[in-house]
């Protein structure tokens, strides 16, 4: 039953354990405040230790860093700030000889408005392919009722270009004009860019805001059949280098609308399981497991080749664009009630603030991340508890510089504490001089050793990441309980969402005679039988069990 999955499979995403690092933010190599690559590559041995095997490195391009680099200023080199072109080099090789996957993003929706083509757009005259590299209208009619995504910041999707005369498209920060796919110099580029980066040998690139790539009037100028034609084109592309490339679409949209993101195993290998995310906090402070059944059975099945990519918290605020009213609501009652969390439709915190720092509740949704189907990603400084602040402004509250020591700037840099990019977090719970890896790989019993142990754990059954799930019904509606199959292979889940004792009676008759075997300290059970199979589980609490066939 162990077959962990190796890093030549072409598939290897299926069995990947991905941990989101912002290169800014993990470790300052140089001592000028900022993390760089040489940081990055030089706690690439604590990363493989964690166990984590692909690493989704956040925009490292020139920027001006209005959006954290989502606001992309040269496609084809490094921001200045993290290192040059060499030392990216040189990490991409540290990072594979350790058997590491590494993926970059792929911004392709919008630029800065300091990007050259853009700079070039506004001068050109109207109609010439170069100012055609944008979306203008001369008023702001084109395109009505479409959604705006940042409502704290943006009141329209149109901003006035007094050097073009004319209105550009954005669907995000007034700053990031968005490109115009209908013209196909565009497309060009955008393949040239992908050449670039694989060509030097990346694994493959998160798709940035993959719904809005084509607009038409009258539409909602979301998946548009149109925007999944420029994705079957990327995905051609990808292919023509041959297997092992993946791409992941960031498609924050409904069940159904996300589905669609994979195509017929034509478009992107993953996606982000955005519907589940909520409804998996939702479920732990409601005590009952119907939201996180009802997210999961409404997934629709995907193609064979394709991997849902499974998350708890990233670098934006936990979005609750596309819940019901009703759940944004109790979301913001039970995860919000300081206003200052809030940001656009959703809730500015980190993993460990969210769940009152409650180690059960953190442990309990890794948990069910680590043995829900898909491929889990981690968020920096999640997996040692980290803490956030909602105070400075954005979403930079949950982007603050990696707590390795207790020393001077939390161990991430040498520079003068004035200098950081960001403050630390400093507060008497989650401050750096109680929260860091140094005090927690001192610890045993720390969270970085369990989030050690269970990665680890997770990675020996290749049934997580390929198996099927099947939900049991309890009658007590506190416990969760699913079966994950994949061939041969069974394993048995059975959580507690609830912060008390209870019990669980299973209907696991037509497993008669199965054994299960916890999979943590690899006690054999009692046998299944032909009554309900009854558990105890203490708060939060919960099992993996390996089920051995009869005789086994
Ligand atoms: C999604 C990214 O995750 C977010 O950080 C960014 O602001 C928007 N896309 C716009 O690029
Ligand atoms: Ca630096």
């Amino acid at each position: 039953m162990r077959r962990a999955g190796t890093s030549h499979d072409p598939r290897w995403y299926k069995d990947a354990v991905i941990y989101e690092v912002p290169v800014k933010s993990f470790y300052d190599g140089n001592g000028d405040g900022i993390g760089d690559f040489i940081g990055l590559e030089q706690k690439l041995d604590y990363l493989q230790k964690l166990g984590v095997t692909c690493l989704w490195v956040l925009p490292f391009f020139p920027s001006p860093l209005r959006d954290d680099g989502y606001d992309i200023a040269d496609y084809c080199t490094i921001n200045p700030s993290y290192g040059t072109i060499e030392d990216f080099k040189r990490f991409l090789k540290a990072a594979h000889d350790r058997g590491l996957k590494v993926i970059g993003e792929l911004v392709v929706n919008h630029t800065s408005d300091q990007h050259p083509w853009f700079q070039r757009a506004r001068h050109a005259p109207p109609g010439s392919p170069e100012r055609d590299y944008y979306v203008w209208s001369d008023t702001e009619e084109l395109y009505q009722g479409v959604r705006i995504i940042f409502v704290d910041t943006e009141r329209s999707n149109w901003t006035w270009d007094p050097v073009a005369k004319a209105y550009y498209y954005h669907r995000f920060f007034h700053h990031q004009p968005d490109l115009n796919f209908d013209n196909p110099a565009v497309m060009k580029e955008i393949l040239s860019v992908l050449d670039y980066w694989l060509d030097m040998g990346v694994d493959g690139f998160r798709l940035d805001a993959v719904p809005y790539l084509v607009k038409r009037d009258g539409t909602s100028c979301e998946n548009l059949p149109e925007t999944h034609a420029v994705i079957k084109a990327i995905r051609a592309h990808v292919d023509l280098r041959g297997p092992g490339k993946m791409l992941l679409a960031e498609a924050n949209q409904l069940p159904v609308d996300v589905r669609e993101y994979f195509g017929d195993g034509d478009e992107c290998h993953m996606a982000y399981h955005f519907p589940v995310m909520p409804r998996l906090f939702m479920g732990i402070h409601l005590e009952d497991r119907q939201p996180i059944v009802d997210a999961i059975e409404q997934t629709p099945p995907i193609p064979e080749s394709c991997q849902w990519a499974l998350f708890l918290r990233n670098h934006d605020e936990l979005t609750l664009e596309m819940v019901t009213d009703e759940e944004r609501d109790y979301m913001y009652l039970a995860y919000s009630q300081d206003p200052q969390a809030r940001i656009n439709a959703g809730i500015r915190r980190r993993l460990a603030p969210l769940v009152g720092n409650d180690r059960r509740q953190i442990e309990l949704l890794h948990g069910l991340l680590f043995s829900f189907p898909g491929t889990p990603i981690v968020y920096y400084g999640d997996e040692i508890g980290m803490g956030d602040n909602v105070y400075l402004g954005d979403r930079n509250g949950v982007r603050t510089p990696m707590q390795w020591t207790s020393d001077r700037n939390g161990g991430f840099s040498r520079a003068d504490p004035a200098r950081l990019y960001s403050p630390l977090i400093m507060d008497h719970v989650y401050g750096y001089q109680s929260v860091n890896v140094e005090a927690e790989e001192s610890d045993t019993a720390s969270l970085l050793y369990w989030m050690r142990n269970m990665i680890r754990l997770r990675r020996l059954f290749t049934v997580f990441g390929r198996g099927t799930i099947e939900f049991l019904a309890p009658s007590n509606r506190r416990v969760l309980a699913y079966l994950r199959r994949c061939k041969d292979d069974l394993i048995l889940c059975v959580a507690n969402l609830a912060g008390s004792v209870q019990p669980a009676e299973l209907d696991l008759g037509a497993l008669n005679g199965y054994v299960p075997v916890e999979m943590l300290g690899y006690t054999e059970f009692p046998a299944i039988g032909e009554l309900p199979y009854f558990l105890t589980l203490g708060p939060y609490g919960f099992y993996w069990f390996e089920l051995q066939r009869p005789g086994a």
